[in-house]
Formats: C-alpha cells, structure tokens, sequence
C-alpha cells in the first residue's frame, strides 16, 4: 500500500497555470492576439502596411460607432486625452468636468497644467455626472464661455458608468454649443457606446482595456464639428496634431513611426470583436457583471457604485468593511492563489478593492476569479458570509431563483 500524501492546503513554490489578471485594465491579451503580434515588423512606408492600416481604421470606426475618422496614437491613454485638448481648445478656455472618480481627477489636472480652467462639479466618487446639473451649468452660460463638456464613460476607479445619452440631451435642451469629449478607455468595446448617436465630437480610447491588447495604443474619435474646432485654433502642437495624422492616414500611412506589431494585435482584436459580434460582447460584460454584485451581495460586502443604473459592467469596486485594509486583503490574494485584482486609487487607498471582468474572460475565469476573492477574504481574516462564488455560479447556470 502507498503511504498517505499529506496534503497541504497553501500550494507549494514555484508557481503553476497561469496569473489571474483580474485588475480593470490592462486585461488579459488572448493568445490568437499575442501570435498576431509575434511576427517581424514590416516597413511602414510600403504596400503591406497601407493594407493593415486601413483595415484598422475601418474596423475601430465600428466598434466607436463612427463613420468618421479614428486616430491612433502610439501611446498610453493619457496621450489621447492631451491630443483631445490641444487640437481643440485654447489656454484659457473654460471646460465643465465633474468629480467622479480618480480618472476624472488626473483628466482634470492635465486640463489645467495646459491652461484651461475647469468647472469642476463635485461628487462622491459613488455616482457619474448629474445630466440635470450639466444642463443647469450650461443654461446659466448664456455667453457661451464653456466651450467643452468632459465626461469619464466609466470610472475605471470607481465601478460607476455615466450615462452618456442623458448627458448629450442634457446640452441640448440647454441650447449650449460646448463640445462634448468622453474618455472611453475603460468602456470602449465592453459597453455599449455610440460616438455618432450619441453626439460626441471626441472621444478618447487606449488599447490595454476592453481591445485585449497590452497598453501603447491612444485613440481619439473626432466629429465634424471637433475637426473644424482643431482647424480654427486649438494649442500650440506637433505629435499629437490630428490634421497631420489625418492627411497621412488617408492614404494608409502614419507622419512618424507607428507601433506596427501593437497593429497586428489591433487587426487580430477587431476580428475577434466582429466575430463574437458587439451586442453579445456587451451583453457577456453584462452578463458577468450581474454575477460578480451577485456575489458581493452574498458576502454581505457593499458595492461601491451608489446607483444601479450606473452599475459598470467592466469592474465592480467592492468596500473593505471599517477596520480592513484592502491592500492587506489583496497582497494575501496574490501571494496565495497568484491572482491580481485592483487596487484602490486616490481618497479610496486601501478601502476599496477592485474586480475586474472586462475583455477576454468568460464564465469559469469569473468564476475563479470569485473563488480567488472568497478564499482570500478568509485568508485575510475579512468578515462576509461564504456562498458569494455559489451565488454567482447560479446565476451563471441560469439556477437562480431571480
Ligand atoms: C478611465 C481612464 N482614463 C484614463 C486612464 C489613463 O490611461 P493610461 O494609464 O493608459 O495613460 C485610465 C487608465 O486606467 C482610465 O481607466
């Protein structure tokens, strides 16, 4: 007879199977992207590239929801937030940005390190941009000072998504001729999002989120009435000049060295969007999201996001109960079961963590995702009630009662 193995519960070095990368971005690169890109980098300047290119542009028009151009920066986020502003306004003009979160704070000061002056609306960090308080801070701006309207989608710090239609009917009912410029970094192809439709003259995206690529792509999605904006004025510019990215583009090349095997990775991403369609990509993140509050219920923890019709389907930011540092909880998580999840960001440090379920996941990532987050939660010595995880997988399962 064999000896007994004794079995111990905590997993011995080194590591086996694969990290979770459960933050809110960068996300998880899906393998057909990561061999997209692992390919010899081909001249910028010659025919192949102009092919990619313009397949690329094509296909980032659809998943913006714009017929009209999408420009790539090789860059992170930030960069297209810069090239938002400086191709449209001017030091000294007055923009309407509202306090939702992190994000919205660093939009903000790089607003004001480039000379605007912001009208910055407070907020709790619990809920997205009040369309009734845009609509009354236009009305009262007969003279028309405001020139931009600066909304974050989804505050990728929060959990919270604003809702962007109320917002654009907001300014309309005020008669206000302000651009509106959303930062769509963590909700471009993860929830449902219309440049066009919506009214929106720029909005500014990055690769490492709902695209599934590693980070070093910055976009910006330009209406008419953007365009006319940067052709009139707008700040002192080089790199980020659209008018140069534009003239190049429309022949499929870029005015300096693009990041040509991110490219590659963007080609295979966009496929992989077509193919999976977008309303079923947005109703998964959808789908997900429900389960993971499923879940946070279950514990009895609080979920972050004050207003339900905000509830982000990317992230879902859960609050430590009093006395529970959350960066405690999440180091225990990653050194035990090798799984990263979100850190809290700004006035939020160690009292929220983050869970991320955005981009290329599916039900039995989520589900060790929350299995990681249960056990971790005993680990750490946190107080919640067990069952989170099965009350998600009775949703997932379509077994739940409700
Ligand atoms: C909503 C949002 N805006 C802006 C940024 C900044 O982007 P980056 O870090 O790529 O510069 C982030 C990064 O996570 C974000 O989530």
């Amino acid at each position: 007879m064999q000896p007994a193995v004794k079995v111990s519960p905590a997993p011995a070095p080194p590591r086996s199977g694969r990290h979770f990368l459960q933050i809110p971005g960068p996300t998880n690169v899906p393998d057909r992207v990561l061999r997209a890109m692992a390919r010899p980098t081909i001249d910028h300047r010659g025919p192949e590239f102009a092919v990619l290119a313009t397949e690329i542009f094509e296909g980032l028009g659809a998943v913006f929801g714009t017929p009209g151009p999408v420009i790539v920066f090789p860059s992170s986020g930030t960069g297209a937030w810069e090239a938002a502003i400086v191709n449209t306004l001017r030091p000294g003009d007055r923009v309407l940005m509202f306090e939702t979160g992190q994000f919205a704070a660093l939009w903000k000061r790089l607003a004001e390190r480039l000379g605007l002056v912001v009208d910055y609306v407070p907020g709790d960090w619990r809920r997205g941009a009040d369309p009734a308080v845009v609509e009354a801070r236009l009305a009262e701006d007969r003279a028309g000072a405001i020139k931009a309207v600066m909304v974050v989608h989804n505050e990728t710090s929060t959990g919270v998504t604003c809702r962007i239609p109320l917002i654009r009917q907001a300014i309309d009912r005020a008669r206000h001729g302000a651009l509106l410029m959303v930062d769509t970094i963590s909700s471009l192809a993860s929830i449902d999002y219309r440049h066009a439709e919506w009214g929106v003259d720029v909005s500014v995206g990055c690769s490492q989120k709902g695209l599934m690529l590693p980070p070093g792509l910055g976009l910006n999605a330009v209406s008419d009435k953007a365009l006319a904006a940067a052709r009139q004025g707008g700040m002192p510019r080089a790199y980020w000049d659209w008018e140069d990215m534009l003239k190049h583009n429309a022949s499929g090349y870029f005015p300096y060295t693009p990041a040509t095997n991110l490219l590659y990775g963007l080609r295979e991403a966009l496929a992989m969007l077509r193919e999976q369609g977008l309303p079923g990509v947005f109703a998964r993140h959808a789908r997900h999201a429900e389960a993971t509050r499923r879940a946070v219920r279950a514990w009895g923890l609080e979920i972050l996001c004050a207003e339900p019709a905000e509830y982000s389907s990317v992230l879902t930011a859960v609050m430590m109960p009093a006395g529970h540092d959350a960066d405690v909880f999440r180091a225990a998580v990653l050194s035990r079961f090798d799984m990263s999840l979100g850190i809290g960001l700004g006035k939020l440090v160690g009292k929220i963590f983050r869970i991320g379920h955005l981009g290329d996941l599916n039900d039995l990532t989520l589900v060790g995702t929350l299995g990681g987050v249960e056990m971790g939660l005993g680990i750490a010595g946190v107080p919640y009630r067990a069952g989170g995880t099965q009350a998600a997988m009775s949703f997932l399962s379509g077994d739940s009662q409700s």
